[in-house]
């Protein structure tokens, strides 16, 4: 294949529409975009694009409210290497704490707020990323993403979403280019998304926008989860439509064995439960019923010489044995390792 010499010569034409647009869930783009983006950022891995410095110029801000070690390194390395100038901000750390709700006396512990500082922002960068988890107090509150589009309404630039309240759509993204490059193919590849035991529950943003991005995709999807553990309704209706317009299909199963059985893929992932949402003592009483929902060897030798993904980070002996994690049919340094060519891919069609 010819080598080009950017993103724009080597991109699909209807990519030229993502220019200033904002990447807050995948739903965000057709399915068409999604492929032609994968496509890119494949060539891009394989060094078929030299992407040059389509960020000459330009800044990127960078604003997480929750910690991070691949999304931080890979988004700050994706600007730089595309010739762009990232700012990190840690919020309350170095920033001012921020105010993000409505019409509240701001008598506590936030100076300024996001009304004030995405405007602000807006002059200096070109685009701003936000990391911005649940609190995980009220779902209404959390479905709202009130966080994210508090900067969406204020700022004048495109907003990315490095993992909000309810999406982690540059993971997804990431995920299904991992699974690509194993099969060559997406299409109805069969995954299992397995919830699994952790201490504490987690933020749903990852298994939210996995289940997407595999419906927008076509995958042969199975969701095995607790009772208590299923995704939330309106999310699978959205999932549900997608696997039905891409001659995908989504199940839910409550066995993990079950879920396991035949599958390419097993994606690990822990999440927190809707029925308890907000009473978090009491969640984490009634998971201790789960325990065992851990991802073994006897549970992979149940899939089709399924490989193992995870997010990371991840807890060894929790949520997936050490024999699995650094076991040959381990991919998740994979998926960590192509956050940035997707990144440094969508920034440049965004920018
Ligand atoms: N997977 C992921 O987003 O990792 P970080 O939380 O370390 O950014």
């Amino acid at each position: 294949m010819r080598r080009v010499t950017d993103f724009s010569q080597a991109a699909s034409p209807l990519l030229a529409n993502l220019k200033g647009r904002s990447f807050l869930t995948t739903g965000d783009f057709s399915r068409p975009e999604l492929s032609a983006l994968l496509d890119l950022a494949i060539q891009h891995k394989h060094g078929l694009i030299d992407p040059g410095s389509p960020l000459a110029g330009k800044s990127v801000a960078l604003v997480f409210f929750n910690p991070s070690l691949r999304t931080r390194t890979s988004m700050v390395v994706a600007v730089q290497q595309l010739g762009g100038v990232p700012v990190v901000l840690d919020v309350g750390q170095g920033t001012w704490a921020l105010e993000y709700r409505d019409g509240v006396v701001m008598d506590g512990d936030k100076a300024e707020h996001v009304k004030e500082a995405a405007r602000v922002l807006s002059g200096y960068v070109h685009a701003i990323g936000v990391r911005c988890f649940p609190r995980m107090n009220d779902y209404e509150e959390d479905r709202a993403e009130v966080i994210l589009r508090a900067f969406e309404r204020h700022s004048s630039v495109p907003i990315i979403n490095m993992e909000s309240a309810t999406h982690h759509p540059l993971q997804a993204l990431a995920d299904i280019m991992t699974i690509r490059e194993k099969f060559g193919t997406v299409d109805q590849r069969k995954v299992v998304l397995a919830w699994t035991y952790h201490p504490r529950p987690l933020p749903m943003s990852v298994p939210n926008s996995f289940a997407l991005a595999a419906a927008q995709y076509g995958m042969n999807l199975t969701i095995a989860c607790p009772p208590e553990y299923e995704l939330d309704p309106q999310l699978m209706a959205e999932v549900e439509r997608h696997a039905e317009q891409n001659q995908g299909n989504v199940r839910v199963v409550h066995d993990l064995a079950e879920g396991c059985r035949g599958a390419e893929i097993v994606y690990a992932k822990s999440w927190g439960s809707l029925k308890y949402y907000g009473r978090l003592d009491e969640e984490r009483q009634w998971r201790q019923h789960y325990r065992h929902w851990m991802i073994t060897e006897q549970l992979m030798a149940k899939t089709h010489n399924g490989f193992f993904m995870h997010c990371l980070p991840v807890r060894r002996n929790v949520v997936v044995t050490d024999e699995v994690l650094d076991g040959p049919r381990s991919i998740v340094i994979d998926q960590a390792a192509n956050r940035l060519h997707i990144q440094k891919t969508l920034l440049s069609l965004l920018l």
